[in-house]
């Protein structure tokens, strides 16, 4: 373990706030540009420079070209949106939100070398599933598999810079009526197991309004704001995102297909940001939600293996179906990190505290009691001590199938907060129990179809993970055409030959070859056998 805070940062294991702070404070010096792919970079920077030194610009592309172009200093992005038109048009009439949306016109003289100046943008998506079977068969070892798809993956810098950003550009809007506020991003966002595309969860956060910490002197006069008074805490959240919400279907720049959900349990306004690609869920109130991102990008932090499995299973299951974008009887990616988290307590020795542990190291600045929950645990890396686990990639991978194959579903739930399982409270296919809110299942939508599905393709995966056929490399590119022949868990990311496939959309996918075809059908008897 580090010994200091300042050897955490040298790591690059900084606290999610220090993280927070550090993105928003950039995305409040960044601006959002729309251009054309015949835009030439160094003029655009000559142009852009005028107004002070650029820190950092990339180009990517959504519905055209986009730069982020994040400047020095604040007071550039004053100077520069001093010189920013408003758009006029016979034809169009526009809403007079200025915001840091931006739009580059290149009107006169066409330069014609400027057609070929091949922007060089970066990937905002993840590479398609049939790309990453290939790219993992041609890896030497599992364990080098996991890595790289956890390399392939994973959120880069510049998609995390933009997620700030955008977030930034809504604050904008929000703060019109209330100015200290702030929007954060929070869940795969940041919480380390984010994939490139994944949905943009915010929260508006109001707490940090001056003015609550006020205390009333005791005698003499004082001052108290009026304010609207609300039937409950949920009717003021609920009232909020819907202004919120309107201000951003009416006047924000790219937000399109607005959807208020005000009477979820957790009330939220759903929309696209075209600029970004990203698929927006903004909320509000929602302490608990933050409280389990930071949970999770603390346990992602303490040992490089946690995220590894954590996106290899991910990935898994929604190669198979077990998770889906679509909301519904699925298991999320949330139950999933959480019963990756539950597997690594459970290894001899554990690989990851419980949550009872984290809460007994936390300090009194850690104390956090949210509507009643205790969401208290330590924020200190240096005051976890780990225990010497030399478990393989490969090794947990296989075990963490095994695990979930044997699983006791029908009686027990599985409890992070406790490292055990525990007698299910109640009657729910899936029960895994929400850390903070513990009256809570985080699966409770998992119907026991869905859960016989997973349970079948975990079997699968483990005895395909068992078989030397699959388990060891298969020579890159013996399998014709240059196609490596998929292994390891490129094999394991296949179409599955149980589970009721049957009733899933096909999907354009490369062939299984012959001899995981024959592997596969071995197994298929070796079930029927077992049933009849
Ligand atoms: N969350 C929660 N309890 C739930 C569902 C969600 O506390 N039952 C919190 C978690 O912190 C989660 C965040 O809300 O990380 C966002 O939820 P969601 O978008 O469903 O999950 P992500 O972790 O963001 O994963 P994905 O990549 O699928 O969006
Ligand atoms: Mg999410």
């Amino acid at each position: 373990m580090a010994s200091s805070l300042l050897s955490d940062e040298k790591n690059g294991r900084k606290s999610l706030h220090t993280l927070h702070m550090e993105r928003q404070e950039q995305a409040e010096r960044s601006v959002l540009i729309s251009c054309q792919s015949s835009t030439n970079e160094k003029k655009f920077l000559k142009y852009l420079s005028k107004h002070g030194e650029i820190n950092k610009y990339f180009f990517y592309e959504s519905y055209g070209v986009y730069a982020v172009v994040e400047f020095a200093n604040q007071e550039s992005v004053t100077s520069l949106l001093e010189g920013v038109a408003i758009p006029g048009g016979i034809h169009e009439s526009t809403v007079p939100f200025k915001s840091r949306l931006l739009s580059l016109r290149n009107l006169g003289s066409v330069d014609s070398s400027n057609q070929l100046s091949g922007l060089q943008c970066q990937p905002q998506t993840t590479i398609p599933i049939n790309e990453l079977i290939k790219t993992l068969s041609r890896e030497q070892s599992i364990d080098k598999q996991i890595s790289s798809l956890t390399e392939a993956y994973q959120l880069t810098e510049e998609n995390s810079r933009l997620r700030f950003l955008i977030c930034s550009l809504l604050k904008d809007i929000a703060t019109a009526y209330f100015p200290e506020c702030t929007i954060k991003p929070f869940g795969s966002s940041v919480n380390g197991f984010g994939k490139l595309g994944c949905d943009l969860d915010m929260l508006l956060d109001l707490d940090s309004i001056t003015g609550r910490n006020v205390k009333l002197p005791k005698s003499g006069l004082s001052l108290e704001y009026q304010m609207k008074r609300a039937n409950s805490e949920r009717a003021v959240t609920q009232s909020i995102l819907s202004v919120i919400g309107e201000c951003v279907d009416q006047f924000g720049p790219g937000c399109v297909g607005v959807q208020k959900i005000l009477n979820a349990r957790c009330p939220l306004v759903r929309f696209a940001h075209q600029p970004s690609g990203f698929q927006c869920d903004l909320t509000a109130n929602n302490r608990v939600a933050m409280k389990s991102t930071e949970l999770l990008y603390l346990y992602g932090e303490l040992d490089p293996r946690v995220r590894s499995l954590v996106f290899t299973v991910r990935c898994w299951a929604r190669a198979h179906g077990v998770t889906s974008s679509i909301p519904g009887a699925w298991i999320t990616n949330f139950s999933l990190t959480v019963m990756v988290l539950f597997f690594l307590q459970k290894r001899s020795p554990p690989i990851i505290p419980t949550l009872d542990h984290l809460r007994d190291l936390a300090g009194p600045a850690d104390k956090s009691v949210i509507e009643g929950n205790d969401c208290t645990f330590v924020s200190d890396f240096n005051k976890i001590q780990l225990q010497s686990n030399t478990e393989t990639l490969e090794q947990l991978l296989g075990e963490f199938f095994e695990f979930y194959a044997t699983f006791p579903f029908s009686r027990m739930s599985i409890n992070i907060r406790k490292g055990k399982e525990q007698n299910k409270p109640e009657v729910a296919p899936l029960h895994i129990q929400n850390p903070f809110e513990t009256s809570l299942n985080v699966s409770k939508n998992v119907n026991a179809s869905q859960l016989d599905r997973f349970v079948a393709l975990v079997q699968e995966s483990a005895w395909l993970l068992q078989q030397s056929e699959t388990s060891t490399p298969r020579g890159g590119g013996a399998g014709g055409e240059g196609a490596p022949t998929p292994w390891g868990l490129a094999s394991l990311l296949l179409p599955s030959q149980v589970a009721g496939i049957k009733s899933r959309k096909k999907r354009r996918r490369e062939p299984a070859s012959e001899r995981i075809k024959g592997l596969l059908e071995s197994l298929k008897n070796k079930n029927q056998l077992k049933k009849s």
